[in-house]
C-alpha cells in the first residue's frame, strides 16, 4: 500500500507538468497521444474571452471533439496499428457564423504503446540436425512478428530456448536471440547421437524488449540424423589393373561441407598410390601388386580450415585381389638330394619346395610337379617317381651304383593351375639327386654325461647355455655322416632345443621357453645324436650316440602374480557401506607375503584388506555420480615392496531407484481467462532421474481430500503424463495448485506430492491475461507479462489516469516464467471504465 501512495503522489507531478504543455492559442499545433481510450488531448485558448463556437474538421472520423472552453479530446479507443496519424483542422466561429480565428491545422499523432503479442509465423516448427555437425550452423529459424511500432522496444524481439525434451544437463541447442536461428551447441555437436535419442523438442519463447513484456511460444521439434562420417565398405581392387588411372574406389563425407580431406598411411607400406580430392573422392593412382601388399588400411581424416580433426579418422580397408601373374619359383637354382647306394626300391629321397607368390590356397598357387628328363639314362631311364602333387621323390628301380653315376641330373616342370582370364604359368626347375656311400657309421658323444650346468630363471630366450659334440665316420658332408641333436621324449623336452654346425657337427644347447624355478628346478636331459640317413641294414644306434645333461635353474625374485589380469563386478548402487564386493588373488611365485593395496580411487569408494585382498565399500556409492568406476588393486611383496604388480578393477553401478518423480522444474502450468466458458483439461508430464525404465515410470493420483475431488478430475495418459480436468467452470481468479501424488514404478516405490499450478486469470476484451490480477491476489510473481502506459489530462483539477494494459496470449496454453521488474510492482493498476 506505502508503494501504491507513492506512485499517487508521483503521478499528480507528472500532471502538473503536463497541464502546462497541454494547452495553447488557435495555432497549428502537433498533438501525440499513445494509443489507448477516449481522453482529453489538449486546451485551445482563444485570443479574445468573448464567447465563440469551436468547430473541428477534417480526419474528425468520430474519433475527435472539440468542447466549450476549447478542450479537445478523443471520444473512442485511438489505435496506432489502425490509424496513426489524424489531420485536422480547428477554428473558432462567433453566433454569426463568422470564423473569429483559424483554421489552423492540428496534428495528431497516435503513438505506440505495446498492446501487441508477438506472433511466430508457425505454429510448430521442425529441424534436421546431423550427428557431429558444426555447432552454430542453422539447423532452422524461428520467426515472429509484432505489430507495434517497429521503432519502439515494443516490437523489437528477443528469443530464447526455454526447455528442451528431453532434458539433457548441458543444453545441445542454442538460440541467436536476434535472428531466431537455432543451431547445435559445442557439446550438442558432440553429444547428439541418433542411437540414443533420435528428436529432441524445444521450446522457444519470443519477447518484445519494452519495459513490460509479451512474449510467446512455439515448438521447435528437431530430428537428429546419423552421421555419415563412417568408413566406407572394405574395397577390393584386382592387382596389375590395366585400366587407365587415376580410378576412383570410394568416397567419404563429412557432415558439412567446407571440410578439408586428408589420408594418411598407418604402417608405412612401400607404395601408397593412393588420393583424396576435397569432395572425399578417394583414387588410386596407379596399378597394385598383390605381391608386394594383399591389404591397404589407411586413415582418412576431416579437418576444418586451422587443420584440426572433426573427428577421429575412419578407416580405409583396400583388398588387392589377386591374378596368375606370378610363374612357380624352384627352391633354389639347383635342387640337391642325396640316396645312399644300398637304398630299398620304394625309398623316400625328397622334396622339391617349389613356391609361388600368387594368393596362397588359390588355384594360381596350386602346383603340379612332372619330370621332363633323367640325365644320365643309366642304368636306366625314369630311375625315379615324382608325385604329380606333393612333389617329392622316390626310388623305383634298383641298380644304382656309386662307381657307374654318382650324380642325376633330373629337370622337373612345375606349374600353377591359374584361372579365369590369367593362364597356368610354369616353370623348369633343376634337381640333383647324388649317389652317396652307405650309412654304416653311428654318431659317438665324446662323453656320456657332461654333468651340470647351472642358469638363472630370467635368462632370455635362445641363449645358448652349453655346447656338446659327437663325430661321425661315414663320408664326409653327406647325410650318413651329418649329425641331429635329439632331446629324449620327456616332460621338459621343449623347453629346450638344439642347434648342429653342419660344419664341425658341434651341437648347441639353447634356452626354447622361458624357464620357471618354481616350476622345476632341474632339467634332467637325455640327447640322442641322429643321422638324418638311415643307418645300413644290421648296423643300430647304440649308447654311444647318447648323452645327458643336467639343468639347474636358479631362482630370481619375480613379482607377485594375480589370479585373473581383468577384475570386474556388477553392483547395485545402493549396497550398504562395508559390503564384500570382491576376494583379489595375488601370489608371489616365490610363496613371500602379498600385501595389497588400492591405487586411484578418487571418490574414496573403497577399502582393501591388505593381507586377504578382500575389497570392501567405504561409503555410499552413487551411479548418478559414476555410472561405472575403475581403480587398480596393487600386490606387493612384504619383504622387499618394490616388487609389486598392479591389475585394474571396474565396478559398474545399477540403478536403484533413489529419485522420486517430480513435476519438470520449468513447468509453469496453463493460464485461463476468466470467467471459464466450459471446464477445460490438461495433460503435464512427470519426470524422474533414475535410469531404469521400471525406476522411472509414474502413477499419477490426486491428493484425495474433498475439494480438491470435487473441483478436479486425473486420468492417466501414459507413464509419463496424466490429464487433470476440470469439474466445473467457475474458478475464482487465481493461481491453483493442484495437489497431486506422483509414485514411481520403482521397487520400492518412491513417492512425491506436487503442485500442478493452474492460473485464472482476469483477462482484456482480447482475451489478453491481465496478470497483475493474478499477481495482487496471490502476492508473488507469476506468469505474465505487462504493460503500463501513463498519460495525463488537463482538468479543473488534475485528473489522473493510469493505466496498465497487461495481456497474454491466452492461445498459448503453457507460459513462462516472466521477467518481474521493479517497475511492474510498483505501478498502480486502475481498469479503465470507459
Ligand atoms: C517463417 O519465417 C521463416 C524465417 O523467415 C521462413 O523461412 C518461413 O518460411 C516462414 N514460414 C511461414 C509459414 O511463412
Ligand atoms: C543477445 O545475445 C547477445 C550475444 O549473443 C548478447 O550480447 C545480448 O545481451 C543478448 N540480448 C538479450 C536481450 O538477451
Ligand atoms: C559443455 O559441457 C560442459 C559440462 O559437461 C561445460 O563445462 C562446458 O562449458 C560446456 N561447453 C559449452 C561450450 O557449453
Ligand atoms: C602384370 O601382369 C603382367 C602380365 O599379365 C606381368 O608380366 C607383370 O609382371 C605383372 N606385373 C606385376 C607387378 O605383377
Ligand atoms: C579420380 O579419378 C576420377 C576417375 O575415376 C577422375 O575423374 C578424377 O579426376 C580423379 N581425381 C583426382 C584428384 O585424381
Ligand atoms: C610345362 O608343361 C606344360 C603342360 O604340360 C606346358 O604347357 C609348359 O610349356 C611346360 N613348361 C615348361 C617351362 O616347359
Ligand atoms: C649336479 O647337481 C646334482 C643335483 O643338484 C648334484 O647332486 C650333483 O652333485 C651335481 N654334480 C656336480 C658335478 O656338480
Ligand atoms: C657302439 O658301437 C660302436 C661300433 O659301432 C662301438 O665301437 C661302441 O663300443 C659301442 N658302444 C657301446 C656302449 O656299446
Ligand atoms: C583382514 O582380514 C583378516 C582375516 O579376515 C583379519 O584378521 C584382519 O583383522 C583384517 N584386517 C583389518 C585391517 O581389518
Ligand atoms: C474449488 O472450487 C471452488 C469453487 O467452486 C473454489 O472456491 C475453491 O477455491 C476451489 N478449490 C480448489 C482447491 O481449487
Ligand atoms: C505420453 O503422452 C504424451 C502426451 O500425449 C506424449 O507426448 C508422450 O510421448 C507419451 N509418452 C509415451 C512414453 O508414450
Amino acid at each position: 500500500m506505502i508503494w501504491h501512495l507513492v506512485i499517487f503522489l508521483f503521478l499528480i507531478q507528472i500532471q502538473g507538468l503536463a497541464l502546462g504543455q497541454n494547452e495553447g492559442p488557435i495555432v497549428d499545433t502537433d498533438i501525440r497521444t499513445p494509443e489507448g481510450p477516449a481522453a482529453t488531448l489538449y486546451q485551445f485558448i482563444p485570443r479574445d474571452p468573448a464567447p465563440v463556437t469551436f468547430v473541428l474538421e477534417g480526419e474528425v472520423e468520430n474519433a475527435f471533439q472539440i468542447q466549450e472552453h476549447g478542450i479537445f479530446r478523443s471520444t473512442r479507443l485511438l489505435d496506432r496499428e489502425t490509424k496513426n496519424l489524424y489531420r485536422l483542422w480547428v477554428k473558432t466561429v462567433n453566433d454569426e457564423g463568422r470564423v473569429i480565428e483559424g483554421p489552423s491545422a492540428v496534428n495528431v499523432f497516435v503513438e505506440d504503446i505495446n498492446d501487441n503479442v508477438p506472433i511466430f509465423n508457425q505454429s510448430e516448427y521442425y529441424g534436421e540436425a546431423r550427428e557431429k555437425s558444426r555447432p552454430g550452423k542453422t539447423i532452422i529459424r524461428v520467426s515472429a512478428t509484432d505489430a507495434d511500432d517497429p521503432e519502439t522496444p515494443n516490437a523489437q524481439l528477443v528469443y530464447k530456448i526455454v526447455y528442451q525434451i528431453p532434458d539433457t544437463k548441458i543444453m545441445y541447442f542454442q538460440i541467436n536471440n536476434h535472428s531466431g536461428e537455432i543451431s547445435l551447441t559445442l557439446n550438442g555437436s558432440q553429444l547428439v547421437d541418433v542411437h540414443t535419442e533420435d528428436s529432441y523438442e524445444l521450446t522457444v519463447s519470443v519477447s518484445d524488449l519494452s519495459v513490460r513484456p509479451f512474449s510467446a511460444n512455439t515448438k521447435v521439434v528437431i530430428k537428429i540424423t546419423e552421421n555419415i562420417w563412417k568408413s566406407p565398405s572394405p574395397i577390393t581392387i584386382v592387382e596389375n589393373s590395366t585400366e587407365p588411372h587415376p580410378i576412383k574406389i570410394t568416397q567419404v563425407q563429412w557432415n558439412d561441407e567446407g571440410a578439408i580431406y586428408e589420408i594418411h598411411q598407418r604402417d608405412k607400406f612401400r607404395r601408397f598410390p593412393f588420393t583424396i580430392d576435397q569432395d572425399g573422392n578417394i583414387n588410386v593412382t596407379e596399378p597394385l601388386d598383390r605381391e608386394e601388399q594383399s591389404l591397404y588400411i589407411f586413415s582418412a581424416f576431416a579437418k576444418n580450415q586451422n587443420g584440426i580433426a572433426f573427428m577421429r579418422a575412419i578407416d580405409i580397408e583396400v583388398n588387392v585381389q589377386d591374378i596368375n601373374d606370378n610363374p612357380p619359383t624352384c627352391p633354389g637354382p639347383v635342387t640337391i638330394f642325396e640316396i645312399q647306394e644300398n637304398e630299398l626300391v620304394g625309398s623316400f629321397i625328397g622334396e622339391l619346395a617349389a613356391t609361388d607368390l600368387d594368393e596362397p590356397g588359390s588355384r594360381n598357387a596350386l602346383l603340379r610337379f612332372r619330370i621332363v628328363s633323367q640325365n644320365p639314362k643309366i642304368p636306366e631311364d625314369g630311375m625315379f617317381f615324382l608325385d604329380e602333387i606333393s612333389g617329392s621323390f622316390r626310388l623305383i628301380k634298383s641298380g644304382l651304383d656309386i662307381d657307374d653315376v654318382d650324380l642325376y641330373i633330373i629337370k622337373v616342370n612345375v606349374t600353377d593351375q591359374g584361372s579365369g582370364l590369367h593362364p597356368a604359368l610354369s616353370t623348369l626347375c633343376e634337381v640333383h639327386i647324388k649317389v652317396i656311400d652307405v650309412n654304416d657309421q653311428i654318431p659317438i658323444f665324446e662323453t656320456s654325461d657332461y654333468g651340470n650346468v647351472t642358469v638363472s630363471e630370467g635368462l632370455p630366450l635362445q641363449t645358448v647355455i652349453f655346447e656338446i659334440q659327437a663325430t661321425d665316420a661315414d663320408q664326409q658332408f653327406t647325410g650318413s655322416s651329418e649329425i641331429i641333436y635329439e632331446i629324449e621324449e620327456g616332460e621338459h623336452k621343449h623347453l629346450f632345443v638344439i642347434d648342429t654346425d653342419k660344419e664341425t657337427n658341434r651341437g648347441y644347447v639353447k634356452i626354447f621357453l622361458p624357464l620357471d624355478y618354481e616350476t622345476s628346478k632341474m632339467h634332467k636331459l637325455v640327447i640322442h645324436a641322429r643321422n638324418p640317413e638311415p643307418l645300413f641294414t644290421g648296423v643300430e644306434y647304440n649308447d654311444s650316440s647318447i648323452t645327458h645333461l643336467k639343468v639347474i635353474v636358479t631362482d630370481v625374485d619375480e613379482v607377485p602374480q594375480f589370479e585373473s589380469s581383468i577384475l570386474q563386478k556388477q553392483v547395485s548402487e545402493d549396497i550398504p557401506i562395508g559390503t564384500l564386493l570382491i576376494k583379489v588373488v595375488a601370489i608371489d611365485p616365490e610363496g613371500d607375503d602379498v600385501i595389497f593395496g588400492l591405487k586411484g580411487d578418487k571418490r574414496n569408494w573403497l577399502w582393501i584388506n591388505e593381507t586377504t585382498g578382500d575389497i570392501y565399500t567405504n561409503a555410499e556409492l552413487d551411479r548418478e555420480t559414476e555410472s561405472s568406476y575403475q581403480v587398480q588393486v596393487t600386490a606387493k611383496e612384504r619383504k622387499n615392496p618394490s616388487m609389486s604388480s598392479s591389475v585394474y578393477l571396474h565396478i559398474y553401478l545399477d540403478d536403484v531407484n533413489d529419485n522420486a518423480p517430480t513435476l519438470s522444474s520449468s513447468y509453469n502450468g496453463p493460464v485461463y481467462c476468466n470467467p471459464l466458458s466450459k471446464p477445460e483439461s490438461l495433460i503435464f508430464e512427470g519426470v524422474d532421474a533414475d535410469s531404469t525404465p521400471r525406476n522411472r515410470g509414474i502413477r499419477f493420483s490426486l491428493v484425495a481430500d474433498e475439494e480438491t475431488n470435487k473441483n478436479w478430475t486425473l486420468s492417466f495418459v501414459n507413464i509419463t503424463h496424466a490429464k487433470l480436468s476440470m469439474n466445473h467452470n467457475y474458478f475464482p481468479i487465481g493461481i491453483h495448485r493442484v495437489p497431486v501424488t506422483l509414485t514411481d514404478t520403482g521397487r520400492p516405490p518412491l513417492t512425491s506430492v506436487v503442485y500442478v499450478p493452474v492460473t485464472i486469470c482476469a483477462c482484456s476484451s482480447d482475451n489478453h491475461c491481465i496478470s497483475d490480477s493474478v499477481e495482487e491476489s496471490f502476492g508473488k510473481p507469476s506468469v505474465g507479462m505487462a504493460l503500463g502506459i501513463l498519460f495525463g489530462v488537463l482538468g479543473v483539477i488534475g485528473i489522473i489516469v493510469a493505466a496498465v494494459f497487461i495481456s497474454i496470449d491466452q492461445k498459448k496454453k503453457k507460459q513462462t516464467k516472466a521477467p518481474t521488474s521493479d517497475a511492474a510492482n510498483a505501478t498502480e493498476t486502475v481498469r479503465l471504465a470507459s
